[in-house]
């Protein structure tokens, strides 16, 4: 059985790129494979954060995780601080990765804008992905397009451990989507949809109540054109609402295109605003139940025992065969 990895950073709310884009695909995969999903929160803390909110954030998160439909008794769900080895095995593979690759991580750039007052973390971060995902031994990590560059940095050190010190690590694959990799700005559709974009007008998160939605949907951005046709290119902004209309109805982008032959973008908001609601509105009831219940600390707790327990096995061996005592 293929073994699955992956994580999403408890800052601001899970939106619709993070959930089109990666935790649908979690949910599909705890059928078909054996899914370890981290709520990555030694990732968070690269940028301050006030400390009773990431407590907060880590465990709302983590109620989202279940809400959407993820099951503790077919996948591990976990806090990544819960594992010490993440951080012991980030060191390990701190000492094989060069500052030349680190230097070309696009997220770095655009994070750190050139500035020397951002923290170390914030440039040693996609290390600690690595960490995450190599400790699991994992063969796949689901992903939205824009950790394409982290993943590949994972394979390339995965690789060199296994060649400087003997066959150790799996070397993983990204697993992206074709449609939904990258869903875009509402209010800026040539840049993906972001949790720290200025304007809230940018994302829908998970838990903004039907108004809000239907507000933000009414305000996207579109083109002049009015005729409904799928080209990322030239009309990234009906192409977004297309992508999201066709993974919450569930019709073909195809299909798509010929219902709206001689229709303008009027009607397909109107649409994209109903299938929205109607996809959200049972998954923020659970989100709400769950939240509040302490059945989510018990199943955290048992997700981080069988967590610790493979990622203690592999730091070991990374260890032994590094020559650490
Ligand atoms: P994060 O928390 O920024 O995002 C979580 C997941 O959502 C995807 N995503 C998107 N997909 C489509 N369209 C978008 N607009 C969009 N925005 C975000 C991301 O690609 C991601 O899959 N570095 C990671 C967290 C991480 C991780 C890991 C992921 C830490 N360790 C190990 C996988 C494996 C991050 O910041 O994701």
């Amino acid at each position: 059985m293929k073994r699955v990895f992956s994580g999403v950073q408890p800052t601001n709310f899970v939106h619709l790129g993070n959930y089109l884009g990666a935790i649908q695909q979690f949910v599909k995969l705890q059928d078909q494979a054996d899914c370890y999903y981290c709520v990555v929160n030694l990732h968070a803390i690269t940028i301050p954060r006030d400390p009773q909110e990431l407590r907060e954030k880590t465990l709302d998160l983590a109620a989202m995780y279940l809400a959407v439909g993820l099951d503790p008794k077919k996948a591990t769900l976990f806090v990544q601080s819960q594992v010490r080895a993440h951080s012991e095995a980030g060191w390990l593979l701190q000492c094989l990765a060069r500052i030349g690759e680190l230097n070309r991580m696009i997220q770095y750039k655009e994070k750190s804008k050139g500035s020397d007052s951002v923290v170390a973390g914030l440039y040693t971060y996609p290390v600690l992905q690595a960490a995450d995902i190599l400790l699991y031994q994992a063969d796949q990590v689901p992903v939205g397009e824009d950790q394409k560059q982290h993943i590949e940095l994972t394979r390339e050190l995965a690789e060199r451990f296994n060649r400087d010190y003997g066959h150790v690590l799996t070397v993983p694959e990204a697993l992206i989507q074709k449609e939904g990799a990258k869903i875009m700005g509402l209010d800026e559709p040539e840049k993906k949809m972001s949790k720290s974009a200025d304007s809230h007008f940018n994302y829908i998160t998970m838990l903004d109540e039907p108004k809000l939605i239907e507000k933000k949907l009414k305000r996207a951005v579109t083109d002049s054109e009015n005729i409904v046709r799928y080209d990322p290119e030239t009309k990234p902004g009906v192409s977004n609402l297309l992508v999201l209309y066709s993974r919450f109805a569930d019709i073909s982008i195809c299909e798509l295109e010929r219902k709206y032959e001689g229709i303008g973008y009027g009607q397909l908001k109107k649409d994209v605003i109903e299938a929205t609601i109607d996809h959200l509105t049972p998954i923020q009831q659970r989100y709400h139940e769950i939240r509040l219940s302490d059945e989510l600390i018990r199943i955290l707790q048992q997700g981080a025992e069988k967590a610790n327990e493979v990622a203690e096995q592999t730091v070991r061996k990374m260890k032994d065969a590094m020559g650490i005592l």
